[in-house]
């Protein structure tokens, strides 16, 4: 691994944590808040590409699980990755995988509603089906339960989709993916 690619990874990782400055919406009736993480972790994909968008998002939650205060709210530590959040947030790093993978796949014909697609498949769909019925099991409500409630998060996913694709797209010159491709 580069100095340029452990550079990247680390600053997408921090990137993740100053978004957990934004306060978190919480919801009364699921124990998951809306946050503004998710649009780090689909910009860490579709910015940096499957390895280094996945690493970013590997070091995110290694600092999470040995204390850090980088979820909203202040919060870290091992039991928040054994707590309702724990599906949703370690199918981040294959979320960021799956979206950098199909992002440099479509590289030399990159179109924003391409980006914004695969953002709303890997980083809101995909995200939704590991972190919800994880979410169900550990509160012991019912799976299908789980999944109804997690749709109050795809409208703010969907916008979130959307915004990291622009932004990504908006970057393409400067993203670490382009170099990879001269
Ligand atoms: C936490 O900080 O404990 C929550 C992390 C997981 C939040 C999930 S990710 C998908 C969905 N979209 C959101 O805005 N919140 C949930």
């Amino acid at each position: 691994m580069t100095t340029k690619e452990m550079v990247y990874i680390a600053l997408f990782a921090a990137l993740i944590g100053v978004l957990g400055i934004i306060p978190p919406i919480p919801l009364g009736f699921i124990p998951v808040p809306i946050t503004a993480q998710t649009l780090g972790v689909m910009l860490a994909g579709c910015f940096l590409g499957r390895k280094m968008g996945a690493l970013s998002l590997v070091l995110f939650i290694v600092l999470i699980a040995i204390g850090l205060p980088l979820l909203t709210g202040g919060r870290g530590g091992f039991s928040v990755l054994v707590g309702p959040s724990a599906g949703y947030i370690l199918s981040w790093p294959i979320a960021a995988y799956l979206i950098g993978y199909f992002v440099e796949k479509i590289w030399s014909k990159l179109a924003l509603w391409k980006v914004i697609a695969i953002n709303i498949l890997f980083g809101v769909i995909f995200v939704s089906l590991i972190g919800a019925p994880v979410m169900a099991i550990i509160t012991n409500t019912s799976v299908w339960a789980g999944l109804v409630g997690s749709t109050v998060f795809l409208p703010g996913d969907c916008l979130k989709a959307v915004i990291a694709a622009v932004i990504a797209v908006q970057l393409n010159p400067v993203s670490p993916i382009e170099e990879k491709t001269k």
